[in-house]
């Protein structure tokens, strides 16, 4: 592996923060990897912000994440390029503005501010569960609210969840992974099988029946004027149901992991409780759940001093933009009250967040609920953070509540 300045270093997964500094100051192109299947990482935030809306990079790379298996599992895992490759994530225009403007209708602030009763109800149901004492509240909340949420938008029945969630935790792993092995990718075949085969039973019924969910309206969408192709259809079911909890649990888990490694600004927080949506800001830029996203060279073009072609890969950092100083004064403080906090925790360009509301608003009101039922918090153990290289989350979240 060429990485001479430690980039994927195992001890630098924990706190990846002081390697990533080095890149913005010695390396802001910085290449790394094996022979053919390495790729360039972006780490200042002005080349951050700017590449996401550079028209000389392509969002579509499910051929490009084949094309690095060998030749041999590439027709086996199929299955999961063909699925990714009709994401509204990994499409350009044409296609990406059609799919945009067909799901921004379901996502817009009214819409989904009027999800908040439904939201507050799951998540009162969650935390009556919830005794004071000891509790690992990845598992007890941060898990199953945002899929129930997503879920209940979908209209799938909240009993689903479980294999819903494991599914898309499969996904996770493959779309992250450190170093690609097989059981990654059969986790990954075995998950896209099972969702498309759960979602092509969900849209019959729905084509049988309408109801007044999110399928029924991706099915009226299709039925009018051939928006989306049945592949199309089933890929948004799957990117929709995995963008919209894997990123929210890990917003809610580093928001209860940072600040309790934070004392002094927890103690803030419920001395000001009005700076609940500023801290949520904060940790989206502190410890942001998503912390790459890929990009492809759409043609060949000189960058920081290096020659790119066509077809080499970049990953934009939104761990490393996140605490450039050249744009956030002290980035390494974490601080609740923060202005003019431009973060990138949820992307920029023609592939901003399109849940950032529905994300901000879960997080929000579970900080609200826990900080009210709560008055006091203390970590039981440092988090282990889940083995991925795109998506930041702990693995775990052992506590103790009272
Ligand atoms: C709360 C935490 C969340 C974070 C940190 C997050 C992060 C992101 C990021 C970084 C991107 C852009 C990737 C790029 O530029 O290539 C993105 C896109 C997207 N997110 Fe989220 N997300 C969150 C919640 C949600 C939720 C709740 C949904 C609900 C459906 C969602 C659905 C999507 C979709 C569909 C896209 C693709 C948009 C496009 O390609 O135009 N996300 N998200």
């Amino acid at each position: 592996m060429h990485d001479p300045l430690g980039l994927y270093a195992p001890e630098n997964r924990t706190d990846p923060y002081p390697v990533l500094a080095r890149l913005r100051r010695e390396a802001p192109l910085y290449f790394a990897g094996n022979e053919g299947a390495g790729s360039y990482i972006v780490t200042r935030y002005a080349d951050v912000s700017a590449g996401f809306r550079d028209p000389r990079l392509s969002a579509s790379r499910a051929e490009a994440m084949a094309r690095r298996l060998p030749p041999e599992a590439r027709e086996w895992v199929a299955p999961v390029t063909g699925n990714l490759a009709h994401w509204i994530l990994l499409r350009d225009p044409p296609d990406h503005t059609r799919l945009r403007s067909l799901l921004g209708q379901a996502f817009t602030p009214r819409l989904i501010e009027a999800w908040r009763p439904r939201i507050q109800q799951i998540l009162d149901e969650l935390l009556a569960a919830i005794e004071p004492g000891e509790v690992e509240l990845v598992h007890a909340l941060a898990g199953p609210l945002p899929v129930l949420v997503i879920g209940d938008m979908l209209g799938l029945p909240p009993g689903d969840r479980h294999r819903l969630k494991a599914c898309s935790d499969a996904i996770a792993a493959f779309f992250g992974a450190a170093a690609m092995t097989q059981a990654l990718l059969a986790d990954a075949r075995a998950a896209i099988l099972e969702l498309e085969d759960y979602f092509r039973r969900a849209l019959a019924e729905r084509r049988a029946a309408p109801r007044n969910d999110l399928l029924s309206a991706l099915v009226a969408a299709e039925e009018q004027g051939s928006v989306l192709s049945e592949q199309e259809l089933l890929s948004t079911c799957t990117a929709i149901l995995f963008g919209g909890h894997e990123t929210t649990t890990n917003l809610i888990a580093n928001t209860v992991s940072t600040l309790l490694r934070h004392p002094d600004q927890l103690e803030r927080l419920r001395a000001e409780p009005g700076l609940v949506a500023s801290a949520i800001e904060e940790v989206l830029r502190f410890e942001c759940p998503v912390s790459r996203m890929g990009r492809i060279a759409r043609v060949d073009f000189e960058w920081h001093g290096q020659q790119l072609k066509a077809g080499d890969r970049l990953f934009l950092s939104f761990a490393a933009a996140n605490r450039d100083e050249a744009q956030f004064p002290d980035p390494d403080r974490f601080d609740i009250a923060r202005a003019d906090n431009r973060h990138l925790g949820f992307s920029t360009g023609p592939h901003y967040c399109i849940g950032a509301a529905l994300g901000r608003l879960e997080a929000r009101l579970t900080l609200e609920a826990l900080l009210k039922k709560f008055p006091r918090w203390e970590l039981l153990e440092t988090p282990v953070w889940l083995d991925n290289l795109t998506v930041r989350g702990p693995a775990a979240l052992r506590v103790a509540l009272g």
